[in-house]
């Protein structure tokens, strides 16, 4: 135990259940003594939770029981009393229909327990892509002082001694599949190779995004992206996290001073450093929405715009993140783009963002390129908008085709994914790779959940012509893990009677990377007509979660939250329980 001075002990939430000396006291404590715990941690200690999202069905945290371990360590070595709980887990490869369904659901189980539970200080121990920004959504709405622990990478994948990334070569594989270059047997061998430790998806997908998003906003210690699940610094670093919080805990340092404008602009910008999944826009969205902090899309564009992408990594490039880590990791990246950050937004460990980074080296060059010689020349996220997508639609240019930024196509549309999955492979289908695909309904409200299947597979007869992009728009999203020139998060999505709902199989579409345009050459007037005769979407998801959901769901560009989650009430003590 440390012996810094500590004014507020016994003064804090947590005493309002344990420092009582009478009914309600003598229950809180006496329960909780049958775990073995001695009458000396109830005398007003910080007490710090930590929410645990293992779970057998979440592979990525896998190893989530062994890091809380650590995390428990760093907080009695400081003095604090760690107590676990359990968080539903997001898993993104294993929940249907779509783990972004329930990204709301986990905000608001940890938003309650964090307010309904005696804790002073909270550890989230996230990783797979939804979890972060769910735990982080929840926690934000409670403000209590928080730190952000990732349960860190997979090592790299091997196949045949290739290099192969999570999400990446399933959709590579899967298309040579189709084109005729690879037998289904082969690919199929290769699912051994391509997950072969603990840990979250080691390509730039949405984890490693959004876990980069945590270091750059400051809610977390610094290399905490980078570091692999399986490595003795994980469980280091997951030790000193315990041990922070409790002093984070001591200096009142809450969620709501770290996560300003200034850090949120520097997680956009960070986002085109790495060439960041496109799904960190709408939860970085979602989360500043919890904190009042007001961003929108023009900000990504307006922050991305001049930023290069550095980091040659899958899906835009050919390293992992275990490479990425051994070649400075974040730390390094930060470093090369200090000059457009807010070196002062203050972080987790006390620091300033340009204090923890403005020492980092490189030692891979050919991993992470320095800001002079960029790996690619724009890495941000581009937003488009028009008559399609009044407000909104956005493209990851990194991972797009040039040739493709300025087109005019004819549109194939499906009015949905079953329709897709249908008439995709179909001989007769009237597609070149010349047309422009329309994915309609995989929006908030239409799949539901906005599923991750905007980056639909290129028809056979284009694919073994040897094309392997084609543009492709819709109100879904993609995963992280994915390419393509993939115009997504169309909104006001189908569903919910957005213009795309009105595009029809022949229209003609423009689309303008430079100028930020996407526009269905069709008349208003011919819009109207189709707008009258259209049928209304009808969810069929009638009860439960998925009932609230969809009637309460905002749209993409607001950040997909439940529309009465919106905001924050604190932590107020609630009435006691009997
Ligand atoms: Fe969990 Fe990709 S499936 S991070
Ligand atoms: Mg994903």
């Amino acid at each position: 135990m440390t012996d810094r001075p500590d004014p507020m002990k016994g003064k804090r939430r947590s005493s309002q259940w344990y420092g009582k000396i009478d009914k309600d006291g003598y229950a809180h404590r006496s329960w909780m003594k049958n775990q073995g715990f001695p009458a000396e941690v109830f005398d007003g200690r910080p007490i710090i939770g930590i929410a645990n999202t293992f779970s057998e069905f979440n592979p990525c945290h896998g190893h989530f029981r062994k890091i809380c371990e650590h995390v428990k360590r760093g907080v009695w070595e400081a003095g604090g009393f760690p107590l676990e709980f359990p968080v539903f887990s997001n898993s993104e490869s294993q929940l249907r229909p779509t783990s972004m369904l329930y990204r709301n659901l986990a905000s608001m189980d940890v938003e309650e327990a964090i307010r309904g539970l005696p804790m002073d200080g909270v550890v989230l121990l996230v990783g797979c892509d939804k979890t972060t920004p769910a735990l982080l959504m929840g926690a934000s709405s409670c403000d209590l002082p928080t730190i952000c622990v990732s349960g860190g990478p997979m090592l790299n994948g091997y196949y045949k001694g290739e290099k192969i990334g999570s999400g990446t070569h399933v959709w590579k594989f899967s298309e040579a599949v189709r084109a005729g270059e690879m037998s289904i047997e082969a690919f199929m061998s290769a699912e051994q190779d391509n997950h072969r430790s603990a840990g979250h998806c080691m390509t730039m997908g949405t984890a490693s995004t959004m876990a980069s998003m945590v270091e750059s906003l400051g809610v977390s210690l610094p290399a905490n992206a980078g570091i692999p699940a399986v490595d003795s610094r994980r469980y280091v670093l997951a030790h000193m996290s315990g041990k922070r919080i409790v002093d984070m805990v001591i200096e009142d340092l809450r969620l709501s001073k770290i996560l300003t404008k200034d850090a949120f602009e520097n997680a956009m910008v960070t986002n085109g450093a790495i060439g960041g999944s496109t799904n960190a826009v709408i939860h970085l969205q979602a989360i500043a929405g919890r904190l009042g902090v007001d961003i929108g899309l023009d900000d990504w564009d307006r922050l991305g715009k001049d930023m290069p992408c550095l980091v040659n990594l899958m899906p835009s490039g050919e390293h992992l993140m275990e490479d990425f880590y051994y070649a400075g990791g974040l730390p390094a990246v930060l470093r090369e783009i200090g000059d457009s950050l807010h070196k002062d937004a203050i972080t987790a460990n006390g620091k300033t963002i340009w204090e923890n980074v403005k020492d980092a080296e490189c030692y891979n060059r050919d991993v992470i390129f320095p800001l002079k010689e960029p790996f690619k020349p724009n890495g941000g996220i581009a937003v488009l908008r028009g008559n399609i997508t009044p407000d909104g639609a956005i493209l990851k240019p990194s991972a797009a085709t040039p040739e493709l930024m300025v087109h005019t196509g004819r549109a194939v549309v499906f009015e949905d994914i079953d329709d897709y999955k249908a008439r995709i492979d179909d001989e007769d289908l009237d597609i070149d790779e010349t047309c422009i695909m329309v994915l309609k309904n995989c929006g908030p409200i239409g799949y539901p959940g906005m599923a991750e299947v905007g980056n639909m597979g290129l028809p056979p007869k284009v694919l073994r012509k040897g094309i392997t992009d084609m543009i492709r728009i819709s109100d879904a999203r993609m995963s992280g893990t994915a390419y393509g020139t993939v115009i997504l998060h169309g909104a006001p999505e189908a569903a919910a009677g957005g213009p795309l709902s009105l595009v029809q199989s022949g229209d003609m579409i423009e689309v303008d990377v430079p100028n930020r345009r996407l526009h269905l050459d069709v008349s208003d007037a011919e819009l109207e007509k189709r707008r009258a005769t259209r049928a209304a979407f009808k969810s069929p998801y009638d009860r439960g979660y998925s009932k609230l959901y969809v009637e309460t769901v905002n749209q993409a560009d607001k950040g997909a939250d439940l529309d009465f989650l919106v905001g924050n009430s604190g932590t107020p003590l609630m009435r006691e329980s009997h």
